[in-house]
């Protein structure tokens, strides 16, 4: 099969490239990318020299170069978007370019070359649900997203879906929680508490560290939306979740005793604007129609992903540019 991976230099896209070629040995994978602040190409370090990839600098929102990519492709993977939710307070107009009009330039595309799209979606979509409360999110909850960032993922569904109705454009769509794992950009929480707990540094939590995420490790995810591109049924949602709900404050205390490392470096600092109290999938429908599973539990997840940013230190220190520590400041120190 012949991959055109969007946004494969960032986090998941870059895991997901890696676990295709794991699994398909014939498998052929162009990675487009901008190359933003969050795409990297050490993330793909091993593999540059694969000979079925290639990467090509470019940026989804040109109708030229991605009618000339998806054209000589079997199936997109859009991963390609603008992903921190803080980013987009300070700034919505990269999400709304990205996110919405990228989407429909890709859209366009497969639409002419009638070829696949799969596209990666996130649970923020939905809004928010109750703390202490059983309810979960699943294919037929409404759209009620509270960020810039999220809007602009909502939106892209929205395309994604009217394609496939007005134009039978054959597409999926997966909405998936909180990722951890390798090769996450240092920006996001996870990296953040391991990062300024190595350095005994204090850990910015917001609010009170009451907020519920539910957590996937990243390998759990790209096995997730292999099934959807291989047993997937055209035109469906697929919701995939960790199965691991946990507070932001109990994150950053496992995380601390695993490292060895005092509570006493926890710093509550003002609470992000519209924070979305509690996310939660049910995950029903990948795992039953699909035979969806997960290889990690949150406890060995973790554990792994504190492993991975404690030996790959050098990959780290090449992110700590200027633009991330002007970003850092303005974000937390004000
Ligand atoms: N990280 C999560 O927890 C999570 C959860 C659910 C869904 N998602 C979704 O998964 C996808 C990937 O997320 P991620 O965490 O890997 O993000 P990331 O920020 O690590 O990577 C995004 C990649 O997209 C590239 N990109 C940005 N704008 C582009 C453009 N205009 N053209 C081409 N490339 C562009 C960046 O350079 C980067 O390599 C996103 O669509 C995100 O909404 C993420």
């Amino acid at each position: 099969m012949k991959y055109l991976v969007t946004g494969g230099a960032g986090f998941i896209g870059s895991n997901f490239i890696r676990f295709i070629f794991g699994k398909y040995r014939d498998a052929q994978i162009v990675n487009l990318d901008k190359l933003t602040y969050a795409g990297n190409l050490a993330n793909l370090k091993d593999l540059e020299n694969h000979p079925n990839y290639k990467f090509i600098k470019g940026d989804i929102t040109d109708p030229k170069l991605m009618d000339e990519l998806v054209s000589a492709c079997d199936i997109v993977v859009n991963f390609a978007a603008e992903t921190h939710v803080d980013r987009s307070i300070l700034g919505p107009a990269e999400f709304v370019q990205t996110n919405i009009v990228g989407t429909h330039v890709l859209l366009d595309a497969v639409k002419k070359h009638d070829k696949r799209i799969h596209h990666i979606s996130t649970d923020e979509v939905f809004g928010s649900l109750k703390l202490n409360d059983n309810a979960r999110f699943n294919e037929t909850t409404p759209y009620d997203p509270s960020s810039p960032y999220s809007a602009s993922k909502a939106s892209s569904d929205h395309l994604v879906r009217a394609y496939v109705r007005t134009f039978r454009v054959k597409a999926t769509i997966s909405n998936c929680s909180n990722n951890y794992g390798p090769y996450q950009f240092i920006e996001k929480l996870i990296p953040i508490i391991i990062l300024h707990a190595v350095e005994d540094k204090k850990i910015p939590v917001y609010g009170k560290g009451e907020n519920v995420r539910d957590w996937i490790q990243v390998e759990d995810h790209c096995h997730a939306i292999d099934l959807i591109i291989s047993k997937g049924k055209i035109g469906e949602t697929y919701l995939v979740g960790g199965n691991a709900e946990e507070s932001n404050i109990n994150i950053v205390k496992m995380i601390l005793k695993q490292m060895g490392k005092p509570e006493s470096l926890i710093e509550f600092v003002t609470d992000r604007k519209g924070h979305d109290l509690r996310y939660a999938i049910d995950s029903e429908k990948i795992e039953k129609e699909l035979g969806f599973s997960r290889k990690y539990d949150l406890a060995t997840g973790l554990k792994e992903t504190v492993d991975w940013y404690l030996a790959n230190q050098g990959w780290v220190e090449a992110l700590r540019n200027k633009d991330y520590q002007k970003y850092y400041e303005q974000q937390y120190k004000r």
